[in-house]
């Protein structure tokens, strides 16, 4: 029965050692089946634990150690329960102990020193309690030192990334630091990496680990840690060598771009997205996270909530890659509102924040300025309006309730309000009309209702007195100079071609009367003529007037009669059937009696451009 276990155990001890030919196995089960008995191992039953996954390699003439890894809570309770560790090799069977120069038991570990070809093998560690027994083979493999190098036949590969700071660590360190004392010495190829030497100051050895500042790619290479040690009076070497790779890919320090630790402004009820901004420089695709989180917890994914974040949207650009994730609040509701919101970016190498806070919008003030502005704009524009439409209503109206504002034009030594020059004393056609108006409807109008005082060549010169004299003292003692004029006024067809004495000396005269008015107005500028323009003035006809009027005319307008829809009397401007078969009735009577209105816009405009009688009422 026993033996039937043993037998078994051995060769689930063989079948795990691959290396292991046939014949060889054969030799092992003979030389087993003959020390069973002797030797304590194969005399128990020991639970196998499979070989320990982690191969030791050396090479000739170093030392290296093998490590029972059966302390562990799940092989048996190793705080409480008192165990025996001891070292069998497999080939002999035979336990080792501290055999002088060659094998030392620490520990978990058995240190092999002056390792040579035939130490190759299994070593199995047997842990004995009180209860039980527990049992694990590992495997030393011992290479041919490569000539020429300084590596070792194995090795790891650690990966340094180009541009960044890196590190390699010598697998060592877990193992020297149960020796009593050592020394470490790291070189690349065969050559040693001194802090002191300007070659390696981007290299910095911190015992087993070292620090490559800033990583370029001839870093890459064989980098081997050799450590000399001393433990229980015996001295040995063992070195390791790393594969060193250098990954040309590489993503630097995460920076958040956005947000940027300020307060955002927000309107209650409407909603907001706040997007987390982060630029990773480099040329890997970064590995970094990119979440939301409220004061406490990680913000919510599901779309379905009021607050949530929307998956991390990752682009790249030619010097970097760009992180974007989206924290959305379907409404802004007040318990929102002075919360950092903080976006934490969670790299390989370290984790960033920056936070956002919500605020309230400051009520805006901008609407109402603006219905105000608008309204104030508004109020300015119809006032302008009809002031302009009105003009004349309001500044008579004004001068009749308040003629004490107006200086009273009596003292100012003038005898008359008004000098009146009209185109002809005699004749018929428009001059005919011409007197009428003249010598009839604006003396009615201006004397007789609004108290002006007229002065009307011929009418009021007195007989014999020398016209020129006349003229001039008149003009000279008026306020102002009624001129009126019709198209033929100042000469055109049907009017210069009169071979008449007394049309040229009216002509004359005329034309004498305008030209001192016309210096008094412009040139001494103490005279103001008022225009009136009896019919619609033609461009041909304009072509004839003296550059005195065309210029007064331009400058302040003239007074026109024909305008004014109660006075039209130009029959030349036909105005439909009524007005034809009103041709022949007496325009005189027509005239006379609706044109006085002193409500006509005419009138109006011409009380408009006399002078004001300034504390004076107003005879309505
Ligand atoms: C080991 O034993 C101690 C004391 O009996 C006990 O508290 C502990 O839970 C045990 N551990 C395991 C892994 O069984
Ligand atoms: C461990 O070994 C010592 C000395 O050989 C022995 O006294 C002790 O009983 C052993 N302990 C166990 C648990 O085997
Ligand atoms: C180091 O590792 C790289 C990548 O795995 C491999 O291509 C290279 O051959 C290795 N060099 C040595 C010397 O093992
Ligand atoms: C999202 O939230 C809604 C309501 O809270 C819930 O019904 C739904 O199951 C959630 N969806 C996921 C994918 O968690
Ligand atoms: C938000 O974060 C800033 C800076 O860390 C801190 O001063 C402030 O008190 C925080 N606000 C809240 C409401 O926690
Ligand atoms: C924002 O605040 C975090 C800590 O809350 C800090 O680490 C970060 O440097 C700050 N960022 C800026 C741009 O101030
Ligand atoms: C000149 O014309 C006026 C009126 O147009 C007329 O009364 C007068 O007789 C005319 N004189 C001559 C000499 O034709």
């Amino acid at each position: 029965m026993l033996k039937l276990i043993d037998l078994r155990l051995t060769m689930t001890m063989f079948l795990s050692v691959p290396a292991m030919d046939l014949r060889q196995m054969w030799f092992y089960f003979i030389s087993i089946l003959c020390f069973s008995g002797s030797t304590r191992a194969v005399g128990e039953f020991c639970k196998d634990y499979i070989r320990n996954f982690d191969r030791v390699f050396s090479v000739p003439g170093d030392a290296d150690m093998l490590t029972c890894t059966l302390l562990a809570p799940n092989v048996f309770n190793y705080t409480t329960v008192p165990y025996n560790i001891s070292w069998y090799n497999s080939k002999t069977w035979k336990e080792l102990t501290g055999e002088k120069g060659k094998i030392v038991v620490r520990g978990t570990t058995l240190w092999i020193f002056n390792i040579e070809m035939e130490d190759a093998g299994d070593y199995t560690c047997i842990i004995r309690t009180p209860s039980g027994c527990f049992k694990q083979s590992n495997l030393l493999i011992v290479n041919q030192i490569i000539p020429d190098t300084c590596s070792r036949p194995y090795a790891t590969e650690q990966k340094l990334t180009n541009k960044v700071k890196g590190k390699l660590s010598c697998p060592l360190k877990n193992h020297i630091r149960t020796v009593d004392s050592y020394t470490i010495q790291w070189y690349k190829e065969c050559e040693p990496i001194t802090n002191s030497n300007p070659l390696w100051d981007r290299f910095s050895i911190f015992n087993e680990e070292l620090d490559v500042s800033d990583v370029r790619p001839e870093d890459r290479g064989l980098y081997t840690c050799t450590v000399t040690f001393n433990l229980e009076g015996h001295s040995g070497r063992v070195s390791e060598t790393i594969n060193g790779t250098v990954k040309m890919s590489y993503s630097l320090e995460p920076k958040i771009v956005e947000p940027v630790n300020d307060t955002v402004k927000a309107v209650l009820g409407s909603p907001l997205k706040k997007n987390c901004r982060v630029f990773v420089p480099g040329t890997g695709k970064p590995t970094d996270t990119v979440i939301w989180m409220d004061e406490n917890n990680f913000l919510s994914e599901n779309h379905s909530h009021d607050v949530f974040q929307a998956p991390q949207i990752v682009t790249r650009d030619e010097t970097g890659a760009w992180l974007e994730r989206p924290l959305n609040f379907r409404v802004v509701k007040q318990e929102d509102f002075s919360i950092n919101y903080t976006c934490w970016v969670f790299g390989f190498r370290s984790h960033v924040s920056a936070y956002f806070t919500l605020l309230p919008t400051d009520p805006n003030y901008m609407i109402p300025i603006g219905i105000l502005l608008t309204g104030l704009l508004m109020i300015f524009t119809v006032s302008a309006f009809i002031y302009h439409c009105f003009k004349m209503d309001i500044v008579l109206s004004f001068r009749r309730m308040c003629p004490f504002l107006y200086t009273n034009t009596e003292s100012d030594g003038k005898l008359y309000d008004a000098y009146v020059t009209y185109p002809s004393l005699f004749g018929g056609g428009v001059s005919g009309e011409a007197e009428i108006f003249a010598l009839h409807m604006l003396p009615q109008f201006l004397e007789e209702r609004c108290g002006y005082k007229l002065f009307i060549l011929g009418r009021d010169s007195l007989p014999g007195q020398a016209i020129v004299d006349a003229v001039e003292e008149s003009i000279q003692a008026s306020r102002r100079l009624i001129l009126v004029y019709s198209g033929t006024t100042f000469g055109s067809q049907g009017h210069s071609d009169t071979n008449n004495d007394t049309n040229r000396t009216m002509d004359a005269c005329q034309s004498f009367e305008r030209q001192t008015a016309m210096h008094s107005a412009l040139l001494e500028g103490s005279l103001q003529v008022i225009l009136v323009e009896l019919e619609k003035i033609t461009p041909t006809q304009l072509d004839f007037f003296p550059e005195s009027v065309l210029h007064l005319r331009n400058r302040q307008g003239a007074v026109c009669l024909w305008k004014s829809s109660r006075l039209r009397w130009n029959r030349r401007l036909k105005c439909g059937g009524r007005r034809e078969k009103d041709e022949g009735e007496d325009i005189r009577g027509e005239l006379a009696l609706p044109s006085l209105s002193s409500s006509s816009r005419f009138w109006k405009e011409l009380r408009y451009y006399m002078p004001v009688k300034g504390k004076r009422m107003w005879r309505p």
